[in-house]
């Protein structure tokens, strides 16, 4: 058992000096920790706020792994497509074009607006939202906000099963314009969690959430 917590140790040791190095060279490599308050722009302007705030969809109609894989996962355009097939403007937008249309006696233009064109682009449909043959479809190139270092293990599922809330770990993500990294994902904050959900439980229930180098490092 200690000869293998020390070939963890200097793994780690290993990966983290060679990080350091890298970093020297690529600012594209992030060195672990301290991301706190990571906030990057993303591809599309989609909000967290409108969606799953004011419109109320559920986080794992998109991030359908959270229960079923260790990864949340980030929904593909398909999903999107739910929803935006029809929606392909703000509400009040299409409203004032529709009166405008009556009062001008003409059949009201579509709107597509800037943001949601961005899906449309991304799918290979041209401006009448028919499919272009044209154009080839791909993904939008969202940027990863939380990242821990490859030599930590985690898996949201025992974390979802133990009913330890999405909010609990990334915040208030449904006041989100856009999101924003909310704890240090430090290796005290895991174990600090681990130590008091044993404690106390979660929602009164009782867990066994292990502080074993093993569980998160192999
Ligand atoms: C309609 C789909 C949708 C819903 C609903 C949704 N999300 Fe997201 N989520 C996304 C997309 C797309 C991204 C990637 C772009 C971004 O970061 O904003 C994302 C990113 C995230 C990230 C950051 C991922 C990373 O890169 O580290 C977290 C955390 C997150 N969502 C949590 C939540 C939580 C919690 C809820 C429920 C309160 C929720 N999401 C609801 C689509 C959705
Ligand atoms: C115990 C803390 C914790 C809970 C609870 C939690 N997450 Fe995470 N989440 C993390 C950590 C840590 C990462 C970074 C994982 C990595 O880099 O491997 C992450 C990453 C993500 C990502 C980025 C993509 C991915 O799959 O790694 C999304 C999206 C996400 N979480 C959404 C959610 C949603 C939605 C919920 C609730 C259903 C949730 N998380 C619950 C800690 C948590
Ligand atoms: C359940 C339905 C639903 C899903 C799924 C959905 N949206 Fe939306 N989205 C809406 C509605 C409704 C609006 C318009 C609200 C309004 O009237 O302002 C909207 C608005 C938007 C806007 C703002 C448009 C603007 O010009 O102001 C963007 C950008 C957007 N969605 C992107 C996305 C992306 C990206 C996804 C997939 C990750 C997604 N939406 C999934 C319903 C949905
Ligand atoms: C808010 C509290 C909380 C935080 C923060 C947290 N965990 Fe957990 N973790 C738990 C609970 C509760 C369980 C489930 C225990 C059970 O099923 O009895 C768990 C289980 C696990 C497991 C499965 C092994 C086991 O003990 O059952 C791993 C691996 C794990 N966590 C890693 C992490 C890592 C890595 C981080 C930090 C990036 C982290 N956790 C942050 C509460 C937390
Ligand atoms: C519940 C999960 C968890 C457990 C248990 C755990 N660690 Fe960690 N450990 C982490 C996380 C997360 C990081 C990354 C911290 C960061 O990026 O700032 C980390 C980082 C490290 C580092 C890199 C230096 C540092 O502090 O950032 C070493 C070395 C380390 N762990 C050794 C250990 C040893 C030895 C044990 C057993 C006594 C252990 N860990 C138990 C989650 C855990």
């Amino acid at each position: 058992m200690r000869s293998k917590v020390l070939t963890i140790y200097l793994s780690i040791a290993i990966a983290l000096s060679l990080l350091v190095f890298l970093s020297a060279y690529n600012k594209n490599v992030m060195l672990p920790g301290n991301h706190q308050g990571y906030e990057p722009v993303q591809p599309i302007q989609y909000s967290h706020r409108l969606h799953a705030g004011e419109l109320g969809i559920d986080c794992q109609f998109c991030h359908t792994g959270a229960e079923k894989s260790r990864h949340a996962g980030i929904p593909p355009v398909q999903t999107c497509m739910n929803c935006h097939k029809f929606i392909t403007a703000p509400y009040l937008e299409v409203k004032a074009e529709d009166e405008l249309a009556v009062k001008e006696n003409r059949k009201p233009r579509q709107i597509i607006s800037k943001e949601i064109a961005k899906i449309y682009e991304a799918i290979g449909l041209d401006n009448e939202l028919k499919s272009d043959s044209s154009k080839t479809p791909s993904s939008i190139k969202w940027i990863k906000v939380h990242k821990l270092p490859d030599f930590v293990y985690f898996d949201h599922r025992p974390h979802v099963a133990a009913g330890v809330q999405c909010q609990t770990c990334h915040g208030a993500v449904e006041t989100m314009e856009r999101v924003r990294q909310v704890n240090d994902l430090s290796m005290g904050w895991c174990v600090n969690c681990h130590r008091d959900a044993n404690a106390n439980g979660i929602n009164r229930k009782k867990v066994n959430a292990s502080t074993d180098c093993t569980a998160c490092h192999y």
